[in-house]
């Protein structure tokens, strides 16, 4: 189920089908929303198999939630997808193109951006240092357009706007995971991971950031994976959602399903 978001945001996606060398940049245009799909992907650390034939996808312009306990392997798969840590095997779909294998910076090129876990912002420099980060991959473009992008997310998180000189050692918690966020859409992301971003914010602020979520995939199509072990939170706004353990992928349903489903709620989603 995707409510509805699969029909309505994509808009003319098949008009990138040819799958030149081109692509590397941009699989498709810009504004247009993109699925992600991960194919029996295999990552790790060294001897630790992290992410064992992991196959999950995410539909374009809809939220799919990855669930699961402290080890399951969330944070490595968002890696692997962003390019972080080398993939072992498996394919890395964006939009039909194979992203495996790239740089990170290739793939936020791509279209893909990744918020870690922990709001790992730098709190030696101003909120609108910070946020300027987010815009190190575009390539060219007059001054204004990095302003005018930069005003549109002081508009979407407001207190942001209002502490742009401040450094960002000076936030909340809240305020944090909004630089983070807004720093991934500078990106001009069609994909968004987001690791965890309700993790240690006030139950008011973590609705927030979850109504953040809602939005940027209702009102702007935006791809979004969550990573949660908030898995109540998460399946209250995703379509479908996929539970991890030990690496392996080991439920995949319609959000409503999974939140319904007790023994699996009690074995892997611990509500
Ligand atoms: N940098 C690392 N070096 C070695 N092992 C790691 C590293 N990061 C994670 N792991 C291991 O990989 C597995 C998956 O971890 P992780 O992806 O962080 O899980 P989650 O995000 O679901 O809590 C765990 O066994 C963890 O100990
Ligand atoms: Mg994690």
């Amino acid at each position: 189920m995707n409510r509805g978001a699969n029909g309505s945001g994509v808009n003319g996606s098949g008009a990138n089908g040819s799958g030149t060398a081109a692509d590397t940049d941009r699989a498709g245009a810009a504004g247009e929303s993109a699925s992600l799909a991960v194919e029996g992907l295999v990552a790790g650390y060294g001897e630790v198999i992290a992410l064992d034939d992991v196959t999950v996808a995410a539909g374009a312009g809809g939220i799919t939630a990855v669930l699961g306990a402290n080890g399951a392997g969330k944070t490595t798969l968002l890696r692997a997808v962003s390019g972080m840590i080398k993939t072992r095997r498996g394919r890395i779909l964006l939009a039909d193109h194979d992203v495996a294998g790239r740089s990170p910076e290739q793939i936020v090129r791509a279209g893909i951006a990744h918020v870690p876990e922990g709001q790992g912002v730098i709190p030696e420099l101003t909120v609108e240092e910070n946020l300027r980060i987010g815009m190190m991959s575009w390539r060219r473009g007059p001054r204004a357009d990095r302003v005018a992008a930069l005003e549109e997310e002081y508009a979407r998180f407001k207190p942001l706007a209002d502490r742009r000189r401040k450094l960002a050692s000076t936030l909340s918690g809240g305020e944090r995971q909004m630089l983070v966020i807004a720093r991934a859409l500078l990106a001009r992301p069609r994909v968004l991971l987001l690791d965890e971003p309700s993790l240690g914010l006030a139950p008011r602020v973590m609705a927030q950031v979850m109504d953040t979520v809602v939005r940027l995939s209702r009102e702007h199509g935006l791809t979004i994976v969550l990573v949660e072990q908030n898995a109540r939170s998460a399946l209250a706004i995703a379509d479908h959602g996929f539970v991890l353990n030990l690496g392996r992928v080991v439920a995949s349903a319609d959000a409503a399903t999974l939140a319904a489903d007790v023994a699996l709620r009690h074995h892997y989603l611990g509500f």
